[in-house]
């Protein structure tokens, strides 16, 4: 197989075919993966970001959940309300009554603001009305990383059918053990931080996790660490990658799929390849 080869290889792993229950299936990755929805056109992680990227004619969409105090899995990044919402202090200390009444858009700006802090529940529908794929990262507050991949799949287990269109994905290697362990049909990513290195037993941690995807910041992105990761066969996907030109250079290199917050600009320009 000419894994090195970014046609064929692409080929290769966008259609990584595992059979299951005697069923195949493929993990359908795009090429762009719009981050938050589409976070440089609608404020992030609300409903309206996720409309904004299926209307741009994005495939699929990144989504951060995280658990309200009550253990309502909503879609959003910070720890903290303040920066994304008119609420104050930790996600973790508020309930749903709460956090549903938050203004999540008007900080972004004044045509938003009535926007909502979505639930998992409610972004899945909007998701499935528009058709579009997801990668859900578990992004639990600090303590509560088995609760939220546990509710979290839980939710989605009893809404999502097409699993060649789903990829769960997380920084928090128990989350990606829960995954495993309650829905080992799923296709999982893992997550290294752009701020870190790479960890050197990065190949153990993907193998113990049983990923299909690695899922690394654009400071990582170098095209040895990208040719160590086609080498080890799996798919590779890099955040947040919001620069055209960049984003070409990495596909030539051989990357499966970036996430952007401008996706509709990225897909645009990136190099025609099947
Ligand atoms: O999943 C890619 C990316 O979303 C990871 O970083 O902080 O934007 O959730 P962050
Ligand atoms: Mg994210």
């Amino acid at each position: 197989m000419p894994l090195k080869d970014p046609e064929s290889r692409g080929t290769v792993l966008r259609h990584i075919t595992v059979a299951i229950m005697g069923q195949e299936m493929a993990l359908k990755l795009p090429k762009v993966i719009g981050h938050r929805g589409a976070c440089a056109y609608a404020p992030e992680n609300t409903l309206d970001s996720i409309k904004t990227a299926a209307a741009l004619g994005v495939e699929w969409v990144e989504l951060d959940v995280m658990l309200t105090r009550d253990s309502i899995p909503v879609i959003f990044h910070d720890d903290m309300l303040d920066r994304t919402s008119n609420g104050f202090g930790n996600m973790a200390d508020h309930d749903w009554e709460y956090i549903k009444e938050l203004d999540a858009g008007a900080w972004y700006g004044e045509s938003f603001a009535g926007a909502h802090i979505p639930s998992l529940e409610d972004a899945l529908d909007v998701i499935l009305e528009k058709g579009l794929g997801l990668n859900l990262e578990i992004k639990p507050t600090p303590g509560r990383e088995r609760e939220t991949a546990e509710v979290a799949l839980d939710v989605l287990s009893r809404i999502w059918d097409d699993h060649s269109r789903l990829l769960i994905s997380s920084f928090q290697y128990t989350c990606l053990e829960i995954a495993q362990d309650m829905a080992p049909d799923w296709y999982r990513g893992v997550l290294f931080d752009h701020d870190e290195e790479m960890p050197e037993n990065w190949r153990e941690i993907v193998d113990y996790l049983d990923a299909a995807t690695v899922n690394i910041g654009d400071k990582l992105a170098t095209r040895s660490l990208i040719d160590e990761i086609m080498d080890f066969e799996k798919a590779i996907l890099v955040y947040t990658i919001n620069d055209p030109q960049r984003a070409r250079t990495l596909q030539t290199w051989g990357v499966d799929a970036v996430f952007s917050d401008n996706p509709d600009v990225i897909l645009q320009n990136l190099l025609k390849v099947h």
